[in-house]
């Protein structure tokens, strides 16, 4: 089902649009936003119109500013940009009320301390490894893909999506499997939006248990250290328990919560484009090229915020020192002026330039574990799956973080 684009002939810079697109809301961080397909003209109408956006207090103690555009996205994320992430980089957090993590964790971590974080853990996270994580990856997606074929008829956010990316995290943790199906539980709860559906618990009590659970495993890795990420981090010397414990956090957040939501997405675009699985049998050279462009069409990770450093000049405007600003990457997946068709998903969409893993130095640790992740589906569905229906609309997550499906039932045939 492709989108419709009433705008699609306009002139990006026609009075109208830009006036459509200020007259959205005042609290862009309201997550009420994102439930409905209007985000994505919403999107492309501030993408259009490429002004940095106020958003008063609400979703945030102070407020902040959005870019949306694809080059405005980039440059706020760029190596060189005055920008920090060590406030935080999520709505809710700026310089007066900063994310204690910050200095700590990876991906709020600035500078010298973010090299050598990332030195430590990227051998566990990159491409050398994900390829010998290749077999394991396997395994879980034609065990995934046979229950599905097994019903039919699965709703993929509650069954495929979260299956596989939880068990490549634990794996790379080095979390026991016993351990592992409690733990994808508590990243539910606590990451997947703030829906009645997760309030079993209050998503900051999930996330307090998922961290006493990494202390437990911290404790049992120092008696006995193995090989995985939690023993690597202890045997630097220079972490404390606590600077340990953020940064599994971080590689379990990063891991789940993103990764779920390309892959029930890819079952959601391949559903959108006439005899997709045929023409990629035909054809298995585009899989690299489909991969890229579920990453660009799902963009999971909706939003990173940085604080500017000094005045710093966006789109044209002037924001000065201490300044947050959100870059929307799903807008700038969809910038018109960058990707023809933007709301089309292109099985062989060329140069596909995507802020999808972001930008910069904090550029997604796991994109090579995502892409393989996302290949190896491809591969088996083009085996064993004849095609993709959608049994009902897609459902969205409440979330301003997260891009992601609360339900995505779809049927599918087999070969
Ligand atoms: C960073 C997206 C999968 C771990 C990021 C960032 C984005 C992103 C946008 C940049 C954050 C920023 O600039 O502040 C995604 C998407 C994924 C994905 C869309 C899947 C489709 C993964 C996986 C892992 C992971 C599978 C690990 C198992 C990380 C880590 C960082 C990061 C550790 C921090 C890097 C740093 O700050 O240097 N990710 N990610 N991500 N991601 Fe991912």
């Amino acid at each position: 089902r492709a989108m419709t684009n009433p705008f699609e002939d306009e002139d990006l810079t026609s009075p109208r649009r830009a006036r459509a697109a200020r007259e959205y809301v005042s609290d862009l961080g309201n997550p009420d936003l994102y439930r409905t397909d209007a985000r994505f003209a919403m999107w492309r109408d501030y993408a259009a119109a490429d002004e940095p956006v106020w958003s008063e207090p609400g979703s945030s103690p102070h407020g902040f500013w959005s870019v949306f555009s694809h080059e405005a996205c980039r440059a706020v994320l760029a190596p060189s940009a005055p920008f920090t992430s060590e406030y935080g980089m999520m709505i809710g957090f700026d310089a007066e009320t900063p994310d204690r993590a910050g200095g700590r964790m990876l991906v709020v971590t600035d500078g010298d301390h973010h090299t050598r974080l990332r030195r430590l853990i990227t051998p566990f996270l990159s491409r050398t490894n994900a390829t010998t994580l290749d077999q394991f990856i396997d395994t879980e997606v034609r065990k995934c893909v046979s229950d599905a074929l097994r019903t039919g008829r699965v709703d993929v956010a509650m069954t495929v999506g979260p299956r596989l990316p939880a068990a490549v995290v634990c794996e790379i943790l080095g979390v026991p499997p016993n351990d592992r199906e409690r733990l994808v539980e508590l990243t539910n709860h606590a990451f997947g939006g703030s829906d009645g559906t997760f309030d079993k618990m209050t998503p900051s009590e999930a996330h307090s248990e998922i961290l006493m659970y990494f202390y437990e495993l911290v404790e049992r890795r120092r008696s006995a250290p193995g090989d995985d990420l939690v023993s690597t981090l202890l045997s630097d010397g220079r972490l404390s328990v606590q600077d340990v414990l953020f940064n599994c956090d971080n590689v379990l957040i990063g891991g789940n919560e993103t990764t779920r939501h390309s892959i029930t997405g890819c079952f959601h675009a391949l559903s959108t484009v006439p005899d997709a699985l045929d023409r990629l049998r035909a054809d298995p050279a585009l899989i690299r090229t489909v991969v890229e462009e579920v990453i660009r069409w799902t963009s999971p990770a909706m939003h990173v915020l940085r604080v500017a450093t000094e005045d710093v000049e966006i789109s044209g405007r002037v924001l000065p020192a201490g300044s947050p600003v959100v870059a929307w990457l799903p807008a700038a997946n969809r910038d018109e002026r960058v990707f023809p068709q933007p709301q089309r998903f292109l099985l062989d969409r060329p140069s596909n330039r995507h802020l999808g893993f972001g930008n910069g130095p904090h550029h997604c640790l796991g994109a090579a574990l995502a892409r393989a992740g996302l290949t190896a589906l491809l591969r088996v569905l083009v085996e064993q799956v004849h095609s993709i229906t959608l049994t009902g609309p897609p459902e969205w997550l409440r979330s301003n973080l997260t891009q992601g499906y609360l339900h995505l039932p779809v049927e599918l045939d087999p070969m």
